[in-house]
């Protein structure tokens, strides 16, 4: 693992794998496939967190990048290793100031990601910046929902429930913010009554 060494934040890391456990078993598992389904070449993972991922990639990806500020959840992914089918490099970095030259991926990953990073825009406008032309984007979030209740709902719980999970938001308008850094959304998979969204989009 290379990166510069930074104060671990511990405790939702040392958490994280067994309260993430049982949603692995009841879909989560399937639906990270179905993100990652047909994706190639060389990608980057945001958030690879403790590396859950890892062992969904398909074999037409070449290499997989892991980025993700928490040194915990990157030694917890580094244990991972084994059960991905490519080279992985995990480097310690926010998806908001990505330590990569422009283009240089040909898909971006993230998996309940983007309801955590600090700068939704700044982290999906480095997204398009690292990706090459015609590069995917594939995204697995909670969302906010627009219907009345469950929206204010979202918003009343965020600042208590952000304390308690690591950061994490559950009011974020993903999709609305993925078109608006520019890219062309191609598919959605919508679950759990629009709060879990599956995005397909494309640098075009
Ligand atoms: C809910 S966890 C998801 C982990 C993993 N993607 C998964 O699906 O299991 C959110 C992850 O986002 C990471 N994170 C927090 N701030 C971030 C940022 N600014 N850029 C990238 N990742 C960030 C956290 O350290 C954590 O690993």
């Amino acid at each position: 693992m290379d990166g510069p060494s930074h104060p671990r934040t511990g405790v939702f890391a040392g958490i994280y794998d067994p309260v993430i456990a049982p949603f692995e078993r009841l879909g989560l598992g399937g639906l990270r496939r179905e993100t990652l389904r047909g994706l190639s070449g060389a990608v980057l993972e945001l958030g690879v967190g403790t590396g859950r991922s890892l062992r969904s990639y398909p074999d037409s990806v070449s290499s997989v990048t892991g980025v993700d500020p928490d040194e915990t959840m990157l030694d917890r992914a580094a244990r991972r290793l084994p059960e991905a089918g490519m080279p992985v490099r995990l480097l310690r970095a926010a998806g908001e100031d990505l330590p990569f030259p422009d283009g240089s991926f040909d898909a971006v990953t993230a998996f309940l990601t983007l309801c955590t990073v600090q700068s939704q825009e700044a982290a999906l406008r480095e997204a398009w910046r690292v990706l090459a032309p015609g590069g995917e984007l594939r995204l697995l979030e909670h969302v906010r929902v627009e219907r009345k209740p469950l929206g204010r709902l979202q918003e009343a719980l965020t600042p208590a429930w952000s304390r308690l999970a690591g950061g994490c938001h559950l009011d974020r308008r993903t999709l609305e913010g993925v078109s608006s850094v520019g890219f062309e959304v191609e598919r959605i998979g919508r679950y759990l009554g629009g709060v879990v969204l599956r995005i397909h989009a494309r640098r075009a």
